[in-house]
């Protein structure tokens, strides 16, 4: 199975199209004269695969944080729930701060102190000389390293993440999840999300499709095994999306199975299901 959800963080926002975009493309001619079709508004090419196998997923660079804070959904949705969450005097955890913007929000909703978990070192800078900027003394306490290989010196109140891929689970985050709440939360303590749906929807993306199979470690017997992103507008889809499993994002199975049934809304060519 071809299952064309995020696997890395890198066009998460673009991968979900914004509904003024959906089905539109721009085809524009690139240098070489070939003609590439663009995103509407986005610097990525409809159909570009991202591949979940890659060390991108150990190097997010700068962009794709830039990337995650434009994704206007996204950032006004955390801070509506952090202002609802977090009670004052909290102390939070920010687990995978990133650019410490999660942490920012909670500390201006009220929390007491932050402990921002990063473990890529150079974003963690950029997040303590925005925190720095932001006037936050030591409310912001910057903590390097993989949440498993951490400890901190208080137990929080309230665990604040967004390692969600598009289809949930797919970046680990129910093992990370798992071990943070047990070991950082004092007993009592809530979790931001609480909880999230994966939604399904089968596709036709055939150049993505193809490009997948022009890989050797694929291969074309391989391509609807393949776990990749892709920017894929609206018109690219053969039936409308279908829930297709609720996570309680802490205590949730590590394996599952689950079966859905589709009726498609127009003829195309089946290539994957896009989470
Ligand atoms: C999707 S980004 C979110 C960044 C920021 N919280 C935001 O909302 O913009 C996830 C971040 O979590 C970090 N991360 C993921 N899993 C982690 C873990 N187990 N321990 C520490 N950092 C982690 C990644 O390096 C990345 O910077």
């Amino acid at each position: 199975m071809e299952r064309t959800g995020t696997s890395n963080p890198c066009p998460r926002g673009a991968t979900e199209p914004q509904p003024e975009h959906a089905g539109l493309q721009e085809v524009c001619p690139t240098a070489s004269g070939a003609q590439v079709r663009r995103v509407p508004g986005s610097v990525y090419e409809a159909e570009q695969v991202w591949l979940s196998w890659s060390e991108q997923l150990l190097g997010w660079g700068a962009d794709f944080h830039d990337l995650m804070l434009g994704d206007e959904l996204r950032m006004r949705a955390y801070r509506q729930a952090l202002r609802e969450a977090v009670v004052p005097g909290d102390v939070v955890v920010d687990l995978g701060t990133g650019t410490g913007v999660l942490a920012r929000w909670a500390l201006e909703a009220g929390a007491a102190r932050v402990y921002g978990i990063e473990r890529d070192p150079e974003i963690l800078a950029r997040a303590v000389v925005e925190a720095g900027e932001a006037a936050m003394g030591d409310t912001f306490v910057a903590v390097g390293g993989l949440s498993f290989e951490v400890t901190l010196p208080e137990p929080a109140d309230l665990l604040v993440s967004e390692i969600l891929g598009n289809l949930v689970d797919n970046e680990d985050c129910a093992r990370i999840l798992d071990d943070a709440a047990r070991r950082f939360l004092r007993p009592g303590g809530r979790t931001l999300p609480q909880r999230a749906e994966r939604y399904l929807a089968p596709v036709e993306a055939t150049l993505a499709h193809a490009a997948v199979a022009a890989l050797e470690t694929v291969g074309a017997a391989g391509r609807f095994d393949a776990y990749y992103d892709v920017i894929l507008p609206r018109s690219g889809y053969l039936a409308s999306p279908r829930l297709d499993r609720a996570f309680a994002l802490v205590g949730d199975p590590a394996a599952y199975r689950s079966e859905l049934v589709f009726a498609v809304d127009r003829p195309g060519t089946f290539t994957g299901f896009k989470g």
